[in-house]
């Protein structure tokens, strides 16, 4: 209706008023060119024959020309665009035969829209299958002329939905997609040579000091008890406790690289591991006046998951936090369910923030901007996660600090919680 309005009408009105200007002008000849008693049928036929000469060059002057101009200057703006479109453009019949074929798509099928017009569209492309047509799309190689092969994806839609007048195909070369799929295998192979070469330092690393480190917890702990009986300040010595703890986890990475334990499922409560977790560093953070917040969802979230690897995984990241704010801040650890049978859990600091030169190799291994750092906590961190169905992610944020986002799969049989982006009301731990 709108384009009636908008094209037609317009037109319409122009033509009416062509005819009504050239019968003005053949009533005022009129008279001139027809004698007084010449009847009616003599004057009805000079006058159509005058409305025709005059109005039709009129016509063709002021509207069919310009109109044929538009038409023509559309068609070639339309042939320019396809003729230089990045993506292949190939248009066949209704019986599956060649009509046209832009460069980009001489240049993927290695053939001239001159050869390849008129042929069937099979002969280009030889995945080509009478079910292509209902499909829509497929994938498929073509055979180049050095004898190679290149991949590319074929889309098809109608030329005109309302009539069976054929197809336009549209051909996307493959090859930079399929290298860059290549790389990222060549780069999954490099990384787990790399943690193959690390779980071989880590056995013998292991070893050597796991004992060292347990007698001397042990006899710390023995002195903590001694000293505070005779009450005797112990800060010295929970600093100890702390840097025994931070060896032991790193001795744990390297462990867990070499000869990753086994997933031990049960029912656990996430914010039993987060609590946990604050217990173990919250010495350390007082020492550096980082305070611990924990924002619990509104209903006790359990998992059916591993508890030590789960301990793990919280430990490194407050770790990070912790070392990412020498002189104060705010850990915050805030849960939410994020989506159907999903468990989404931000840990965030207020500190440095992850440099950004590291941003996009954070989860490789020896990746680290610390002098004292293996690089290895994240790549077991994105690990445990992953075991348990989740993802890890981690952002700057624009204030300062950064966000970790992990998101862990529950088991269905689970009560439902909170809603997917409902932070409730935070408790502070410390
Ligand atoms: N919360 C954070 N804030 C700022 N930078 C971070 C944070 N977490 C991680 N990073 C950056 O990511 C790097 C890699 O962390 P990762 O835990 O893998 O190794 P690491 O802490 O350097 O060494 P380690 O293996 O002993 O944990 C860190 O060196 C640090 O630069
Ligand atoms: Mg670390």
């Amino acid at each position: 209706m709108r384009y009636y309005i908008h094209v037609q009408l317009p037109l319409f009105l122009m033509v009416l008023a062509v005819i009504f200007c050239s019968e003005t002008v053949v009533m005022l000849l009129l008279p001139y060119l027809v004698h007084e008693e010449a009847g009616d049928w003599h004057r009805g036929i000079i006058d159509a024959a005058l409305l025709l000469v005059i109005s039709a060059p009129l016509l063709w002057l002021l509207i069919v020309d310009p109109l044929r101009g538009v038409a023509l200057f559309e068609r070639h703006r339309a042939q320019t665009i396809i003729e230089n479109a990045a993506q292949g453009i190939l248009t066949i019949n209704a019986k599956n035969i060649v009509q046209s074929m832009n460069r980009a798509a001489e240049t993927m099928l290695e053939v001239t829209s001159q050869a390849a017009t008129g042929r069937p569209v099979i002969d280009l492309l030889p995945a080509w299958t009478p079910a292509s047509l209902q499909e829509r799309k497929f994938e498929t190689k073509v055979t180049t002329r050095s004898g190679g092969s290149r991949p590319v994806a074929v889309s098809i839609s109608p030329l005109d939905p309302d009539r069976d007048e054929g197809h336009i195909l549209m051909i996307r070369d493959l090859t930079e997609q399929y290298l860059a799929e290549q790389r990222r295998v060549e780069a999954a192979v490099m990384r787990a040579e790399k943690l193959a070469l690390a779980a071989q330092i880590a056995s013998s690393v292991a070893h050597e000091l796991r004992n060292p480190l347990t007698s001397m917890k042990m006899l710390v702990q023995t002195n903590r008890e001694e000293v505070l009986a005779r009450g005797m300040p112990v800060e010295d010595l929970d600093l100890i406790n702390q840097e025994i703890l931070r060896m032991e986890l790193s001795l744990r990475e390297f462990l867990s690289l070499a000869r990753h334990s086994p997933q031990r499922l049960e029912w656990i409560q996430l914010d039993d591991v987060i609590l946990r977790t604050f217990r173990l560093v919250e010495t350390r953070a007082r020492q550096q006046q980082v305070e611990l917040q924990f924002s619990p969802a509104s209903k006790p979230v359990t998992l059916n998951a591993d508890r030590d690897h789960l301990q793990q995984l919280f430990l490194n990241l407050a770790m990070n936090s912790l070392d990412a704010m020498p002189s104060g801040g705010k850990l915050t650890v805030e849960l939410a369910e994020s989506e159907e049978g999903m468990e989404e859990i931000r840990v965030s600091d207020t500190g440095t923030g992850i440099p950004p030169e590291i941003l996009g190799r954070l989860f490789e291994a020896f990746v680290t901007s610390k002098p004292t750092g293996t690089g290895l906590g994240l790549v077991v961190s994105r690990r445990l996660v992953e075991e348990q169905g989740g993802s890890i992610s981690a952002i700057n944020r624009p204030e300062g600090g950064a966000v970790f986002t992990i998101r862990l799969s529950r088991n269905p049989d689970v009560v439902p919680t909170v809603g997917a982006d409902s932070f409730p009301m935070s408790h502070t731990v410390s």
